[in-house]
């Protein structure tokens, strides 16, 4: 491989005609005075005014290395602190150089040149516009070779700066995860991801999972990464969809203008105005209104759109994070979501998941929770050990549901620790606090839209049908959950028309009922 350097011409260090300057360290002709650096084909770069110092300095070059070809280029700048002026020269001379990169090595020699060209040089190096090494030299005492280090710009070959990056990386996961130490492999890695990502991206990110997997507070802690980070300028903006409808999410997410209908006093600006270089958090996204739907699509894709009664858009350029539980590709089956929000919302989806599937998350995240409860109330509260281990047991155990997740184990820690006189948790607190749960879970049970899901394990949204619907599967689902079998589900759900002999088969009836819903008895088995 032929060592190839291209240079510029040192105007000041390099100078000197007179015998004496072989006694001085020029640069560029220094370069060439190192035995284990042959440059075979030399570029030097002058200034037009210079061509006689470019001359001598190219004879130099051939009496202390005779290999060497130089080549002499006239680059001109009209002020070598422009630049625009310095990186549009360098560029149009990298363009116009026939590079072999595969046969040969590249060095671009930064120690001349102003400043300017120096950090050209560097840009145009990292970016691969010139293929190869940067080499730096400097001069040392009593060797007028002076010394050289080559400099490659690939900063994942360097270990220690390797190693900084992945700390900080690790920081910020820690931080994603309110500095609990989760154990969950899976869970792990997706926050990893999520690091990842929304450090990279505007784009929009969608979070799912169910109910009190922490969504809404990872969308906060995503928020507070990036502006630690200085990625967002703007501000943080929450609204939980299900709770604004018709005129009032109009005005709640693109703001109206003062008069627009009865009760508009006065401007306002709306949550994606107030956002504007920030966030914007859209919980529960199925639950946005059609029409609401087409404005924010709009207002993802040309940041752009209009307040109720305005005549003027409105622009604001933020980030959406959406949060939902639902199951939206179902909700655009039936006609709920529109197709194109959700493919634009869709890009990045992360699926939180429920604690009853990181069993292993529980114990620091019982931890976690006694040490929030320290610091709100002043209170340290600790188990005794015989509570502590039944707990984790119960807690690991398929009787623990943790429906709501987080916010049932939030419950039961306050309740516990509420509960433990002498700041200690016994085994006879526990016991009362693990019969709460038990029955909390078993009344709420359907409540939770999440809950359900079909033959092929899709979640069913039960609100699409209808109330009258609604409440009669309810009902059924509940005996079936306390059932041991279809027969035996059967046998109560029509104890009446079986002692009238009325109908043939329970069973039968209660497996056609269930197939009206894409039910089986598999998938309403599944959870028990
Ligand atoms: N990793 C966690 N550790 C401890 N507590 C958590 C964690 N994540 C969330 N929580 C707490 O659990 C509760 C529910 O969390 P959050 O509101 O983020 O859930 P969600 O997934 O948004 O629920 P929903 O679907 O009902 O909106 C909050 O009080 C939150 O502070
Ligand atoms: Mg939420």
């Amino acid at each position: 491989m032929k060592n190839i350097l291209i240079s510029l011409l040192g105007t000041t260090l390099d100078k000197g005609f007179k015998e004496n300057r072989w006694e001085r360290w020029r640069p560029s002709v220094a370069i060439c005075q190192h035995e284990d650096l042959l440059i075979d084909e030399y570029h030097l770069l002058f200034p037009t005014k210079f061509l006689r110092l470019a001359n001598r300095i190219s004879k130099d070059i051939n009496i202390v290395s005779p290999e060497t070809k130089v080549i002499l280029h006239q680059l001109d700048f009209k002020d070598a602190w422009d630049f625009e002026e310095v990186y549009t020269g360098l560029l149009d001379f990298l363009e116009h150089f026939d590079f072999h990169k595969e046969e040969d090595h590249y060095l671009f020699n930064i120690t001349t040149g102003t400043h300017v060209a120096q950090i050209c040089i560097y840009l145009l190096t990292e970016s691969r516009r010139f293929p190869g090494d940067l080499i730096q030299t400097s001069p040392v005492k009593l060797n007028v070779a002076g010394s050289y280090s080559i400099i490659d710009l690939d900063l994942s070959k360097y270990d220690k700066i390797a190693a900084r990056y992945a700390r900080e990386s690790k920081d910020d996961i820690t931080f994603l995860k309110s500095g609990i130490e989760t154990k969950n492999k899976k869970f792990n890695e997706l926050i990893e991801r999520i690091e990842l990502v929304a450090l990279r991206t505007k784009d929009p990110i969608l979070l799912t999972g169910p109910t009190g997997a922490g969504k809404s507070r990872l969308a906060r802690r995503i928020f507070e990464l990036k502006k630690l980070k200085a990625s967002v300028k703007g501000k943080f903006v929450e609204i939980e969809c299900g709770t604004i409808r018709g005129d009032a999410a109009m005005s709640a997410l693109f703001g109206h203008k003062k008069g627009a209908f009865t009760g508009a006093v006065s401007d306002r600006p709306g949550l994606l105005k107030t956002a504007d270089k920030g966030i914007v958090f859209l919980d529960e996204i199925g639950e946005l209104g059609l029409d609401e739907q087409v404005m924010l699509l709009r207002a993802i894709e040309e940041k752009k759109f209009f307040s109720v009664g305005a005549d003027k858009e409105s622009e604001s350029d933020f980030q959406l994070i959406c949060g939902t539980n639902r199951d939206l590709h179902q909700r655009v089956k039936v006609g709920l979501f529109r197709e194109d929000l959700l493919a634009r919302i869709n890009l990045w989806t992360f699926k939180l998941p429920g604690l009853s599937d990181r069993p292993e998350d529980i114990e620091p995240n019982i931890e976690y929770e006694l040490k929030r409860y320290a610091e709100k109330t002043g209170d340290v509260i600790r188990f005794n050990k015989e509570a502590r281990s039944a707990f984790l047991n119960f807690a690991a155990s398929t009787d623990a549901k943790w429906e709501a997740n987080f916010r049932d184990l939030n419950g039961a820690i306050i309740r516990l620790c509420t509960l433990a006189l002498g700041g200690r948790i016994t085994i006879d607190i526990l016991n009362e606090e693990i019969k709460r749960l038990k029955s909390l879970w078993d009344t709420d049970k359907f409540n939770h839209k999440d809950e359900l899901k079909d033959k092929y394990g899709h979640i069913i949204d039960i609100e699409q049908y209808d109330l009258f619907d609604r409440i009669q599967l309810k009902e059924v689902l509940k005996i079936c959950n306390k059932s041991k079998s279809l027969s035996d589900a059967g046998r109560k759900l029509f104890a009446v028309s079986r002692l009238e002999k009325a109908s043939a088969n329970d069973s039968d009836r209660l497996k056609k009922y269930l197939a009206k819903f894409n039910l089986t008895w598999d998938s309403v088995a599944r959870m028990n």
